[in-house]
């Protein structure tokens, strides 16, 4: 893939937040996401790739656009054959109450590197490059909370754990108190944490806990250019969705490293805050139909690791009708 495609996928991020932050706040989700999606939508015609999108806004019967299967891209000569994994909102219940860690995301590898995930829970861990290959989701709790801590060189009383709010992640809270850890719930957004742990400035040590599938392997992708490590089990939960893993050849039991989800070196990624987050700052209307973006686009081949800050002058992009 031409690495400059890296770059250019900043811009569907960039036009994702943009239309999705529109509207914070405003009690509807639906819209906030289609706002996403269109934005999305309209700058993956301008890349030079022939991309299928792999994990995205559904089944083709349950989204008009960007669902699974579909080819997105200008495509032509010399067009890259991708595969692309999008979440135009990572945060849809955020965007809509107005709360933080809001992201518009995209992951893209050449064709078949990534995994058709199901539509379903997956349980989770990631940490960051200085605890890479020494954690395990079958280890009990309270080890890889040692080994984070030991690998961080802090004390367990010092590290920070974070997962979802939920209330089916009881167990796991009592577990992490039970071996001393601090704890950091999140309303929303698996995708941003998971990309937490591997900053240092977040103060975040350690993700767990089960979240949707599809964001694992998003989040498996941002990990792998962020050196930092991402593995998951899919947590069917009833009998239609454990049909659904054997229909799509998923295992239940496998462990699912981020070699599984996320093959190869080839894998470029970014990000674009809708609101702020520990790592990306939200959309900001700045008066005179300008906004400004906060984003970060990465290679996995190289590893760097790029915030870009933009300043949309956006009665100059009528085509995208922000
Ligand atoms: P949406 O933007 O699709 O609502 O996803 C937000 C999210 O928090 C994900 O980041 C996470 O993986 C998933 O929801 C968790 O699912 P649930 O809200 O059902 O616990």
């Amino acid at each position: 893939m031409d690495r400059n495609l890296a770059l250019n996928l900043v811009r569907v991020t960039e036009a994702a937040s943009i239309g999705a932050a529109k509207y914070m706040g405003r009690g509807d989700k639906n819209a906030a996401d289609q706002a996403g999606v269109d934005g999305m939508r309209k700058m993956f015609q301008t890349m030079s790739i022939e991309g299928v999108v792999v994990i995205g806004e559904g089944e083709m019967d349950e989204a008009p656009m960007l669902y699974i299967g579909e080819v997105v891209g200008a495509g032509g000569q010399g067009a890259s054959k991708v595969d692309i994994a999008v979440d135009p909102v990572d945060g849809t219940t955020s965007v809509a109450k107005g709360l933080p860690n809001a992201i518009a995301v995209v992951a893209m590898a050449p064709r078949g590197c990534l995994l058709n995930a199901p539509d379903m829970y997956m349980d989770k861990i990631a940490v960051g490059p200085k605890v890479a290959g020494k954690v395990h989701i079958d280890a009990p709790i309270h080890e890889n909370l040692r080994i984070t801590a030991e690998s961080l060189n802090k004390s367990i009383t010092d590290l920070t754990v974070t997962m979802l709010d939920r209330p089916r992640h009881e167990d796991i809270i009592r577990q992490c108190r039970e071996a001393g850890a601090r704890i950091k719930l999140f309303r929303d957004g698996d995708v941003a944490a998971a990309m937490a742990t591997c900053f240092d400035h977040t103060g975040v040590d350690i993700m767990l806990g089960i979240g949707g599938a599809p964001e694992g392997v998003i989040a498996a992708a941002a990990l792998k250019c962020l050196g930092g490590e991402f593995q998951g089990k899919l947590v069917p939960y009833t009998d239609e969705e454990r049909q659904r893993c054997i229909k799509m050849g998923a295992s239940i039991e496998k462990v699912y490293s981020m070699e599984d989800l996320v093959k190869g070196n080839e894998v470029y990624f970014a990000a674009t805050g809708i609101s702020d987050g520990e790592l990306l700052k939200g959309v900001v209307y700045t008066g005179n139909n300008t906004a400004k973006t906060h984003s970060v686009v990465m290679r996995a081949e190289t590893g760097t690791i790029r915030f870009v800050e933009a300043i949309h002058r956006l009665n100059k992009k009528p085509k995208y009708a922000y």
